[in-house]
This record gives structure tokens, C-alpha cells and sequence, in this order.
């Protein structure tokens, strides 16, 4: 039954996207596309390569050169890049608070939405980022936009962080995130933002199962309605 249907998942950063869409392509079978994985991924590369990221020119080189794949664990994903595996590598704070300066340029932008596109194909997807459902996939099946308070974000990413045995500073975690909501929902080119079409999920007081349920069941009423 899922084996058509494209889901797009919009939000701020740490509102939740990746890891209720993780579950729910576990559950129901779907591909799950992490889009804000390649705009890290070009990120740490042109890091990693001393390209400057202020030139646009440049990223699209590198991004020519550049094939960004995903491989499917059984907690989520892996992420390569030219076939070398950058999964950990992307997450790091540098390239974290440098990708909104990636993500702003226009054409490096074209070029990702080409891709991820081209992935949507395959059938039965499910695909986070900051411009699905307006821009990448205008004709899903389902739009979601996840938000939570700017403190329950920080929180959660200082706990994740904790977890991991990452020191974080919980203040500068709330600019960090204020920070990059700025520059990601005022940009030029498809900042974040609201689809008309797309339900509006608070997580602020949610748990993740709780979220997934509710999606679930969105996904569930929509399909029963279209067959
Ligand atoms: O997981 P987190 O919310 O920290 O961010 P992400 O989803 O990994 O995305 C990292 C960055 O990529 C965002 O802050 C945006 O600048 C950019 N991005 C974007 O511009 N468009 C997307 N569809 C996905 C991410
Ligand atoms: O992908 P995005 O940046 O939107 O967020 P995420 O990486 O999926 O979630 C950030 C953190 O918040 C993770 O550690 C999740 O386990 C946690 N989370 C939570 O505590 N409660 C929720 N309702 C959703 C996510």
C-alpha cells in the first residue's frame, strides 16, 4: 500500500525529522533520503579539500565530483561520499556551523534538488530536509512541518551530545541552533518554510513515538482517502 507515496518532512534543525522519519521508513518500508546529509556532505568536503565555501563556483565543481550515497543499517543510515564513508565525519561541530553558508547558494541548491528528485523516483519515499515539500517534492502525499521551542531543541542535542560523550555548552547550543533558524528561514533561495499544504506538528511536549504515531496515522487516513 505505501509502495507510491512520497512523505515530506520540513523543520528546523533538531525539531526531529530525521530520527521519526528513520522510523517511520523502518516501519513502513519506505527509503528514507536525509537531504540535509548531502548539504553536509558537500560541506565537510569542501572543508576537507580547502575550498572556499563563499564560492560558488567552486562548490559546484566539487559537487560534480562528487557522488553522495546512502546505505540502509538497521538504526539508520550510512552516508558516502565518492564511495568513502563520511558518516560521523558530516555530523562534526565545524561543518555544522558552516553548511547554512553551503545550503544559500542558489545553484548548489539546483543541483541538490536534481538529485534528490531523481531519488524520489524510486518508489515508496520518505525524505527530510528544509524545502521538500515546496520546493523538491510540491506533490507528496503528505507534507509535515516539525517545530519545537528553541530550548527544547538546544536540550535535545545537548542530551544526544551527552550520550555520545560530546561536550556541549547548552547556551551556546541555543544560539548555535537560533543562529542557523535564521539563516536557513531568511535566505533567498527556498528558505525554510511552510508549506500551505502542510500539517503543522509542535514536538515541544511530544515524545518521539508519540510523533511517529501521529504521523503514522496522517499517512494511514490519507491513503484510505485516495484509494
Ligand atoms: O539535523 P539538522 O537539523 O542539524 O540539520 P540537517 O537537516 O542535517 O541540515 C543541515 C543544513 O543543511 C541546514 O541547516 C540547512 O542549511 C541545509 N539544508 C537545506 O538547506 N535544505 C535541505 N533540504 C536540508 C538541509
Ligand atoms: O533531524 P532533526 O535535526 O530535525 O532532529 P533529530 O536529529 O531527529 O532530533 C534531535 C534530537 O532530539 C535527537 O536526539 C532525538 O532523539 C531527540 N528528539 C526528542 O527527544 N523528542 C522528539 N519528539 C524528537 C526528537
Amino acid at each position: 500500500v505505501y509502495k507510491n507515496i512520497t512523505i515530506a518532512i520540513d523543520g528546523p534543525a533538531s525539531s526531529g525529522k530525521s530520527t521519526v522519519a528513520k522510523k517511520i521508513a523502518k516501519d513502513l518500508n519506505l527509503i528514507y533520503v536525509d537531504t540535509g546529509a548531502m548539504y553536509r556532505t558537500l560541506t565537510y568536503e569542501a572543508l576537507k579539500n580547502n575550498v572556499n565555501i563563499k564560492d560558488e563556483e567552486a562548490l559546484l565543481d566539487l559537487l560534480s565530483h562528487t557522488s553522495i550515497t546512502f546505505e540502509r543499517t538497521d538504526d539508520g543510515q550510512r552516508v558516502f561520499a565518492n564511495e568513502e564513508e563520511v558518516t560521523n565525519e558530516i555530523r562534526q561541530n565545524n561543518v555544522t556551523n558552516t553548511v547554512s553558508v553551503v545550503s544559500a547558494h542558489p545553484r548548489v541548491r539546483q543541483e541538490m534538488v536534481r538529485r534528490q528528485q531523481k531519488m524520489a523516483k524510486s518508489n515508496g519515499v520518505i525524505m527530510d530536509g528544509r524545502d521538500i515539500g515546496t520546493v523538491v517534492l510540491p506533490n507528496s502525499n503528505l507534507k509535515i512541518f516539525l517545530v519545537a521551542s528553541v530550548k527544547e531543541r538546544a536540550e535535545r542535542r545537548h542530551k544526544e551530545n551527552k550520550q555520545k560523550g560530546i561536550f556541549s555548552d547548552l547556551e551556546q547550543l541555543k544560539r548555535d541552533i537560533a543562529d542557523r533558524d535564521y539563516k536557513d528561514s531568511t535566505r533567498e533561495t527556498s528558505p525554510l518554510k511552510q508549506a500551505d499544504d502542510a500539517i503543522r506538528i509542535d514536538t515541544t511536549k511530544l515524545t518521539i513515538d508519540e510523533v511517529v504515531e501521529t504521523i503514522k496515522n496522517l499517512i494511514n487516513t490519507k491513503i484510505n482517502h485516495t484509494e
